[in-house]
């Protein structure tokens, strides 16, 4: 069975693909390498063994949208991936991420329509949630206005899909992603960001390897036991397999309802200190690190009640915190030995 994969060389799609791929599906993969490389593709292949088709093209454009389709028109069911994702530059450029983020997926979802396809697994984030009143926090929580315009664009897109589904024969699934980090096992992919990280792991393995002179870490004064913010890690690679079960069961006609949400999460929360002590446990360093004032628009704690996905799609995250962090930083090395 052929899976459409939107941005299959980023992050998480990289990771998805493979465990798509050891699970039997055929994948072609669609992304304008914005803000991945090509030879992700490669990478692919070498862990699997097999490679999977890649398409470079543009989502926000209708036409070339509506030629992937007709180039494969076996695709069964789409993962949808593409999208810009800094929080920080969405705010300086919103109109970027408007045009990007939700042009996509409404070229995307029309041709689903034309094609008549009609199972979509779309990525979507904790951060619909804000600072919930009550932890671990459910997906029946309200979501609340969102910080950022990046975060906004998961919430619209939350709502065009499920527009779209109350007036047709699409049926989808919405997982809202904790904070992934870490790498497959083989350190042949994981997250590569451009430029100055801003997620916590990136930026603790790039001070480790040498790249940046210390982490800040933001803010010593939330209230939480030792005062820095708590977030839900989740290994990427378990992350991944989430996708798997969602697929299969939209495809196996499965699902319940037309549109499903599930958080994807491990259930426990960590502090910023927690994580830099699991990285220094792991990797036998002292990291250098500074606590200077909060960043804006983070919230204090937050953490997933994982029990619906536990439960409905049978996928539990099994990796703990030193198994993440450690794989982040085999993944650091691999990049640094590459690019002696
Ligand atoms: C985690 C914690 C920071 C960097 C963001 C998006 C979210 C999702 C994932 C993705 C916080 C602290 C961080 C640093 C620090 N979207 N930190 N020093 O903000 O929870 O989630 O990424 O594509 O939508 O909002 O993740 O990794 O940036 O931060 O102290 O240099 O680490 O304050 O408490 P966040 P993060």
């Amino acid at each position: 069975m052929k899976i459409l994969v939107t941005g299959g060389t980023g992050y998480i799609g990289a990771h998805t693909i493979v465990e798509l791929q050891q699970q039997g599906f055929d994948v072609v993969i669609a992304d304008n390498l914005s803000n991945s490389y090509a030879d992700v593709v490669d990478s692919i292949e070498l862990i699997t063994h097999i490679r999977p088709i890649f398409e470079k093209m543009d989502l926000t454009n209708a036409g070339e949208t509506k030629a992937l389709f007709s180039k494969h028109p076996d695709i069964v069911g789409v993962i949808h991936f593409a999208a810009f994702k800094a929080v920080g530059e969405s705010t300086e450029l919103p109109l970027k991420y408007y045009q990007n983020n939700l042009f996509s997926l409404v070229n995307l979802l029309n041709s689903m329509q034309e094609f008549n396809i009609t199972s979509l697994v779309f990525s979507s984030s904790c951060t619909v949630y804000g600072q919930p009143e009550t932890l671990p926090v459910d997906e029946n929580a309200s979501v609340q206005k969102a910080l950022s315009p990046y975060g906004n664009t998961k919430q619209i897109c939350e709502e065009i899909i499920s527009d779209t589904i109350h007036s047709g024969k699409l049926k989808a699934i919405l997982l809202r992603y904790f904070n992934p980090i870490g790498a497959h096992e083989s350190a042949l992919i994981g997250e590569l960001p451009i430029g100055v990280p801003n997620c916590l792991v990136p930026f603790i393995t790039q001070t480790a390897i040498g790249k940046r002179p210390f982490l800040n870490v933001f803010g010593n004064d939330y209230n939480t036991p030792d005062g820095t913010c708590i977030r839900d890690y989740i290994h990427v690679v378990d992350l991944a397999k989430a996708h798997i079960s969602a697929l299969s069961r939209l495809i196996g006609k499965k699902n319940e309802e037309n549109c499903e949400i599930f958080n994807l999460g491990t259930g426990i929360g960590y502090s910023v200190i927690e994580v830099i002590h699991s990285f220094e446990r792991v990797s036998g360093l002292k990291l250098n690190y500074k606590i200077t004032d909060r960043r804006a628009g983070d919230v204090e704690k937050i953490w997933a009640e994982t029990s619906l996905a536990n439960k409905v799609l049978g996928w539990k995250a099994e990796k703990g915190l030193d198994d993440m962090t450690l794989s982040a930083w085999n993944w650091e090395k691999k990049l640094a030995e590459k690019n002696k």
